[in-house]
């Protein structure tokens, strides 16, 4: 998948099967049976339950030791074994927006340590991180965040989240719905 931008389409069916689709918070979305991961902005050409685009961008937040760590350690996506995927939309608060970038910074790195967190659970889980919120102002999240992992790292996946969720970080997440996939 060459292009940065992302278009992700949920309907009756896709190469990623729906197991389950659940609101952690806020509103969720149109039920579907299957999802579809493209590359660039596509229209869809049959009726979709709903369509959501991202684009991979640099990162904001991780040090260069983090960034290093990252690249060591990090599987690429679509591993064989990795027959597991969840989807995790994400949309922050207006005061996590107005805050300065230290103050960000501060609130992703020393107050929830959510890269030293995530990078526990490497080389298990593959990720990619998708922005939304510079494409429109219409766009319902800030940020698609894809992983893929093996049937057996299922567990693991769910106590990182658990443990993401409980720092101070996910109190200015104000939406969250959570898609868990299988492919064959
Ligand atoms: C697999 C292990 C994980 C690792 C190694 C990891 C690592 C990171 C890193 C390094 C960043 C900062 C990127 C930057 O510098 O801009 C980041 C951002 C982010 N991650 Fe994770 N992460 C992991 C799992 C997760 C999970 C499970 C979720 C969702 C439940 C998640 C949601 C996010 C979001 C929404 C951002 C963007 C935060 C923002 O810019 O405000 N991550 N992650």
């Amino acid at each position: 998948m060459d292009s940065r931008l992302v278009t992700i389409t949920a309907g009756a069916s896709g190469s990623w099967r729906i197991d389950s689709d659940t609101a952690i918070r806020g509103p969720g979305l149109a039920p579907a049976a299957g999802l579809t991961v493209m590359a660039g902005d596509v229209l869809a050409d049959t009726v979709v339950a709903w369509s959501l685009r991202g684009i991979a961008s640099h990162p904001r937040y991780a040090s260069r030791a983090q960034l290093d760590d990252l690249a060591r350690r990090q599987p690429s996506l679509g591993r064989p074994t990795a027959t597991r995927a969840a989807l995790i939309l994400i949309r922050k608060s207006a005061t996590w927006w107005a805050m300065g970038q230290d103050e960000r910074l501060a609130a992703l790195g020393p107050a929830s340590r959510h890269a030293e967190i995530g990078t526990r659970y490497l080389p298990a889980i593959a990720r990619r991180l998708l922005h939304c919120r510079d494409l429109s102002a219409a766009e319902p999240f800030d940020f698609l965040t894809w992983f893929e992992f093996a049937p057996e790292d299922g567990p693991a996946f769910d106590r990182l989240c658990t443990e993401l969720r409980a720092t101070s970080e996910w109190e200015h997440v104000e939406r969250e719905v959570d898609i868990r996939l299988r492919r064959d």
